[in-house]
């Protein structure tokens, strides 16, 4: 079947159905929502049999829904109508939410409704939601649509109307807005999570207007409204019943920042000593079971700076100290690992500068764990990876992934980075010359099930975070417990030492950083230009050809 995806971006949400339905043999073309006119081009030149809208800001033409079937998901349970739907449904205090999927007609929200699926909340933010919970439901709710299509067509199945429910309105700041003399910590994180990755929540720092992100409880008391000092890159302020840390601002007219270098004045507040073991705001932890070691790494959206890659590879040293057999690299719950951490590349005195110290440190890290002697190497990729973060993960032995990860392994997108880490010794001694060049080159996300039949990961498994996490643990053990360890560990270090006979790594490091090096300080800005429109998020102004298939030259649509 073609199936036109009428979006607003190609966000996480949609790049997953769209790899789970191109696996099952579907026709799909992307056209983003810009206007009307270019909408009802798109389907003129796609025909499709179907148009679904998985992310969508404004309603569909006339035109189009009278004619076609157009499916809209939203992200709220059966009857909710209306903008903020999950931001209200966190707000609230809501124990179960769910996606409905709905037939695009003239009033928002109002059509018949064809699919739902519901699920459990978790105390997280509103794009985590989004991400996990949100996108498998999404899931669930386009397959059932998708198998009732043909009922349809014959007329056999008819969409259930809805009993239509009061619109409720775009969730206000003025209703965000946090009274820290009041609210308790768990209402200061529900406000914050309502509005976390977009659009924050307005409150002020050092007497300056900015939006919070990021919060997590913190074990500290004082007077509610103080803040209390800074632990990380944080600050820690006080509510009546406890504390809660905010690692991210946005200040206004500016982008999100870690809070210690959007704001120079938090440099002179208290650095707090973690006063518990398992301090909340700590990105990089390490635990050991038995002879695994469990290196985490839960930077904000993925986002690896310099800092955080030095205090990453200082961590992963440390962990190959310790007597154990397998080091396992979980990155973050959401993510596994974006690569470079844009937001601090723009923000620095020099972009090109910071770049290049930010790709140097990336690469160190990569070579840490390319050349790590004495244990088997894994990485277990949990939440979704991008760019230089997905090549982060090539960098261990084996490579496990969580079957819901999108995987997106190609740096063009970014104004035609060459990228580093190491690729261009790591993805075709995986999967091949040929399949290397096209991954790179079709810049198309990469479902964990595909990723994992062409070699590009070892497996996937496990649904929901908690089933990949404990078969995890199970092939983690039996590989530090396998009979045969030593040959596979020594049979490890052969085929490094003849890679590195062959060609040695500092040479694929030469050859990337040679073209990064062009990439930031050449003639061509248009990683630069890349870069600003990502973190500014500069809103499409048209769809990118290798997602529009419909405008390839050539395209027809089979009768
Ligand atoms: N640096 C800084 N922020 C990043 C980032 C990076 N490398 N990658 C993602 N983010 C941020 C996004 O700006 C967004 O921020 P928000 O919380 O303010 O909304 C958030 O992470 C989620 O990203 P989003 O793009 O909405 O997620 P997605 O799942 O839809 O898309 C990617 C994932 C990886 C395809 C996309 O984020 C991307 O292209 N990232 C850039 C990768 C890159 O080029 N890295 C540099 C070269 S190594």
């Amino acid at each position: 079947m073609r199936i036109l995806f009428l979006t607003h971006a190609f966000n996480s949400l949609t790049q997953r159905l769209f790899v789970e339905l191109t696996a099952r043999g579907h026709q799909l073309s992307v056209e983003f929502d810009i206007n009307d006119a270019v909408t009802e081009e798109a389907v003129a030149l796609f025909r499709p049999h179907l148009i679904l809208a998985p992310y969508l800001r404004r309603a569909i033409p006339r035109t189009i829904w009278q004619a076609h079937v157009c499916l809209i998901l939203h992200p709220g349970i059966k009857g909710d109508r209306g903008p903020s739907a999950l931001d209200w449904a966190i707000l609230n205090g809501a124990t179960e939410w769910g996606v409905t999927l709905l037939r695009a007609e003239a009033e928002m929200d109002a059509g018949p409704v064809w699919a739902s699926a519901s699920f459990s909340m978790r105390p997280a933010m509103k794009s985590s939601l989004y991400r996990n919970e949100v996108t498998e439901a999404a899931l669930r709710a386009v397959f059932e649509a998708l198998d009732r299509l043909p009922d349809y067509q014959a007329g056999r199945w008819q969409p259930q109307a809805q009993s239509l429910q009061p619109m409720h309105p775009t969730l206000r700041q003025s209703q965000r807005a946090i009274d820290w003399s009041r609210d308790s910590v768990e209402r200061v994180l529900a406000k914050i999570r309502s509005a976390d990755g977009f659009p924050g929540v307005r409150d002020q720092l050092f007497d300056q207007p900015c939006h919070l992100f990021n919060a997590r409880s913190y074990p500290a008391t004082g007077v509610p409204g103080a803040l209390l000092g800074r632990a990380a890159e944080g600050v820690v302020r006080a509510t009546p019943d406890g504390a809660v840390w905010i690692g991210h601002v946005k200040r206004v007219d500016a982008i999100k920042l870690p809070v210690a270098l959007a704001f120079a004045e938090a440099a002179a507040l208290p650095e707090l000593a973690p006063s518990v073991e398992e301090i909340t705001y700590r990105e990089i932890t390490y635990r050991e079971v038995g002879e695994v070691g469990y290196v985490g790494f839960d930077f904000y959206n993925g986002a690896m700076g310099t800092a955080a890659c030095e205090r990453l590879l200082a961590a992963y040293q440390a962990a190959t100290r310790r007597p154990t057999k397998v080091i396992v690299l979980q990155g973050g719950t959401d993510f596994f690992s974006n690569g470079l951490d844009l937001n601090r590349i723009e923000a620095a005195a020099s972009a090109p500068d910071e770049s290049w110290r930010n790709i140097n440190a990336m690469d160190d890290l990569c070579r840490a764990i390319i050349e790590t002697p004495d244990q088997l190497t894994v990485s277990a990729l949990r939440g979704n990876a991008g760019a230089g973060g997905a090549f982060l993960a090539l960098a261990a032995d084996i490579v496990w992934a969580r079957r819901g990860v999108v995987l997106n392994p190609h740096y063009k997108n970014m104004g035609n980075l060459y990228g580093s880490e190491y690729w261009s010794y790591l993805l075709p001694r995986r999967v091949g010359a040929a399949a290397a060049k096209d991954i790179m080159r079709r810049r198309l996300p990469l479902g964990a099930a595909e990723a994992a039949a062409i070699g590009f990961v070892d497996a996937s498994f496990g649904d929901a975070p908690s089933e990949f996490e404990g078969e995890l643990a199970q092939r983690a053990a039996s590989l530090a417990n396998s009979v045969d360890f030593a040959e596979q560990l020594a049979a490890k270090r052969r085929r490094r030492q003849d890679d590195e006979a062959v060609k040695p790594l500092a040479a694929y490091r030469a050859e990337e950083l040679r073209q990064m090096q062009r990439n930031f300080f050449g003639f061509d800005p248009s990683y630069h230009v890349a870069r600003h429109h990502f973190v500014a998020k500069t809103p499409h102004s048209w769809t990118p050809r290798h997602l529009a298939i419909h405008r390839e030259l050539g395209w027809q649509a089979p009768e």
